[in-house]
């Protein structure tokens, strides 16, 4: 459980005591799209799971304030040792971690020796350091593009963005069952009736989305991937199937277009925000800047177990690996 705010922080200024306590840390300060807008606003650099793994291994900062979930803080930590990395509540997790426990992961593997492991980055450290290759949603699709046809792959945790691949890629990889719980709740029904609300507006979506959201999509990608769609779609409505707080983005972007969330079950879309990323808040971040922690610890030998997928992912996504040059770690 997440600890409760035991300070009364309300005669602060929150905004300029981070600002304050940026500067005497030298610390950057990362958000994931899905932060909510005041902490996206204050952010050094905002963006998608690969675009943060790439600014966490090139920062110059001693200390890295990770806005978003503990895999992508811990991503920091892999490739940064050196410097302090800290997430403002060390409970902002992410079901599709849960969904896949290492010894689980392990025995499926194990099960599977003629196959490498494809594992896409929401999951464990511990995981990580199972796998061949890490994917990213952005990254995804280069790299298996580079793995031979004839490579056998398992697929984990997300049964969702395994399946798009499989279904794009005419792969047959094996997938671990796992989902997101915030993209398994739209609701295809409420789907309908917005598009029959709004017709011609296209429908963006995240491959986390099961297929029932993904088959009405005009485009399906990353949130990197949705937000240079909004960019660049002639229509003025979009509909977007992923966490809401990315629209704040397209609002500041494209301030005369009109985006709307894709609705949960209930047409409400407040289902659809990550209760994760929710937990991370202006005070704890703050509170994390001023007092250091919570801080990212990683045993060294975890550590280094895990490189070797991460750079792989890091090199295949930039063009540096060859065809040839795939299969286990
Ligand atoms: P992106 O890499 O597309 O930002 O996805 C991260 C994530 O957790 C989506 O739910
Ligand atoms: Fe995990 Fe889903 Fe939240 Fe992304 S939106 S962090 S996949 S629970």
């Amino acid at each position: 459980m997440t600890a409760p705010i035991r300070e009364n922080l309300s005669g602060l200024d929150l905004r300029a005591e981070i600002e304050r306590l940026r500067k005497e840390r030298n610390a950057v300060i990362l958000a994931h799209y899905y932060q909510k807008p005041e902490i996206q606003d204050l952010a050094d650099f905002v963006g998608d799971s690969l675009e943060l793994s790439r600014k966490a291994a090139d920062t110059d900062a001693d200390v890295i304030a990770f806005c978003g979930v503990k895999f992508m803080a811990e991503t920091a930590k892999i490739l940064s040792p050196q410097k302090t990395v800290i997430l403002p509540d060390m409970d902002a997790g992410c079901s599709l971690e849960d969904s896949c426990p290492p010894e689980q992961f392990k025995r499926f593997r194990e099960a599977h020796p003629d196959h490498i492991a494809l594992t896409y980055i929401n999951c464990s450290a511990a995981v990580k350091a199972l796998s061949d290759i890490i994917v990213t949603s952005s990254s995804a699709e280069t790299i298996i593009s580079q793995i031979p046809e004839s490579q056998k792959i398992i697929f984990g945790p997300d049964r969702h963005l395994g399946g798009y691949l499989n279904r794009k890629f005419g792969r047959e990889m094996l997938l671990w069952p796992g989902v997101c719980i915030v993209h398994e709740a739209f609701s295809e029904t409420e789907l309908l009736k917005l598009k029959a609300q709004h017709p011609g507006a296209p429908v963006a979506a995240h491959p986390e989305c099961p297929p029932h959201i993904v088959d009405h999509a005009d485009y399906v990608g990353s949130t990197s991937g949705i937000l240079q769609f909004a960019k660049s779609f002639p229509g003025d409505t979009l509909i977007v199937a992923t966490e809401p707080h990315i629209i704040h983005q397209m609002e500041l972007a494209l301030p005369e277009k009109t985006f709307i969330g894709a609705p949960g079950a209930d047409g409400n879309c407040n289902c659809n925000i990550c209760p994760y990323m929710a937990l991370n808040t202006m005070e704890k971040l703050y509170l994390a800047l001023r007092d250091l922690k919570p801080q990212i610890e990683m045993e060294e030998g975890l550590r280094l177990a895990t490189r070797k997928s991460l750079d792989r992912m890091l090199e295949m996504a930039s063009g540096t690996v060859g065809k040839g040059d795939l299969g286990r770690a």
